[in-house]
């Protein structure tokens, strides 16, 4: 069954959960954008869980001073009568789920939290949509680690620089058939796992519109970095003070892809238009985004002139994916006009320029 199509012009009300993170905010500003009225749930809970680094406030703020439509909203997705009660008193149309506890590592310090934010919470929001907005797209932010250490097994090749598919059938990188189970998930990829069924089954067994996107590594300028999530951005920060890096494992040549939060709004949006009931796509920015830590030390080095001191630890993170690319393949064939929009090297540019200035005004 598939949704009816929603004109870009019409206007919507949407909500968007985790709306100071990465992907929350590039969605309200993007929406915003549109004229559509947007509630933005975020209770800065990223603080709790990386300190003060992590503290979102900043991009909280800085929403509030560029969009016009845009009411912040400070709640918690693990209270259920109080999500129940915003969506009693709101008709939205389209639900951006991209609030989470979004760190492999921490989760294992973490799993009662980690579980009730990813697990719970979107049992609340898909419950909620379905008792309130039951013909809402319902849009939830699952992640690669869903794959767990599974994508270990296959077969590598490795370069000077950087791990790469060996086994052919994995040449364009991992796909939606990848399997779930029998593998090391770490906490983190259990809590997401069980809210990405979660929603896939409230698309099938429901029928609602919800569409399941697994991000890679997700990445702008507008992510509050730290060590144990936001990668590039937290690489970035710390290059270009030349400050202390550790390398856990791999030798740094673990491979990640690299999509902007703009291309992952913009397949967000494609999906709400056309809405494919409980479907899941990978999303990230595919071979041609991605680039080992080594690669991407030293891409920032010739940019900048500035690079980390790194420390080689011999440990590996656990369940930490050696070489990971999205295969884009089913994302492309049901939505042939998205496209990727920002090569890794842009991405990196405007990272730098971005960071480069926050460091300065600092
Ligand atoms: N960034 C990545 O590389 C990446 C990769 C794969 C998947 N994802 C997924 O994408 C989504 C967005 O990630 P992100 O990078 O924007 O994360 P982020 O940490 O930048 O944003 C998440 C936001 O959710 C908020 N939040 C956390 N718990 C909350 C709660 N209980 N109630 C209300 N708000 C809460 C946080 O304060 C934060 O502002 C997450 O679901 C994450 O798992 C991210």
């Amino acid at each position: 069954m598939r949704g009816p199509r929603q004109e870009a012009s019409t206007a919507m009300n949407v909500l968007i959960t985790g709306s100071s993170g990465l992907i929350g905010s590039e969605a309200v500003t993007f929406f915003d954008r549109l004229g559509f009225a947007v509630t933005g749930v975020d209770n800065n809970m990223r603080a709790d869980f990386f300190g003060p680094q992590g503290d979102t406030t900043w991009n909280r703020q800085r929403l509030q001073a560029t969009c016009s439509h845009f009411t912040h909203v400070d709640l918690d997705i693990r209270a259920r009568e109080q999500m129940f009660h915003l969506f009693a008193n709101n008709p939205f149309d389209l639900v951006i789920h991209a609030a989470a506890q979004p760190s492999h590592d921490l989760a294992a310090r973490c799993p009662l939290d980690d579980f009730d934010v990813n697990a719970g919470g979107t049992l609340n929001l898909l419950e909620a949509t379905r008792q309130h907005a039951p013909e809402a797209v319902f849009v939830y932010l699952s992640t690669n680690k869903v794959y767990g250490d599974g994508p270990n097994r296959v077969e590598l090749t490795e370069h000077p620089t950087r791990w790469d598919y060996a086994d052919p059938a994995y040449a364009q990188g991992i796909p939606e058939t990848f399997p779930v189970d029998h593998c090391l998930h770490s906490l983190f990829g259990v809590s997401k796992l069980a809210g990405d069924l979660m929603a896939q089954e409230y698309g099938r067994y429901y029928g609602m519109n919800t569409g399941i996107f697994r991000g890679g590594c997700l990445t702008g300028p507008h992510h509050a970095g730290v060590e144990l999530h936001g990668f590039l951005s937290y690489l970035t920060m710390v290059a270009l003070q030349e400050g202390d890096y550790t390398v856990f494992g791999y030798g740094g040549k673990q491979v990640r892809d690299q999509i902007h939060s703009h291309d992952v709004i913009q397949a967000l949006w494609s999906f709400a238009q056309d809405p494919r009931p409980g479907e899941v796509y990978n999303l990230g920015g595919g071979k041609e985004n991605a680039a080992s830590l080594l690669e991407c030390v030293e891409a920032i080095g010739q940019r900048s002139g500035k690079r980390p001191q790194l420390t080689f630890s011999h440990e590996s993170r656990i369940g930490d994916h050696i070489c990971y690319y999205t295969d884009l393949s089913k994302l492309r064939s049901h939505y042939p006009d998205w496209e990727l929009t920002y090569s890794f090297d842009q991405i990196l540019d405007e990272m730098i320029e971005i960071l480069g200035a926050r460091i300065a005004n600092s």
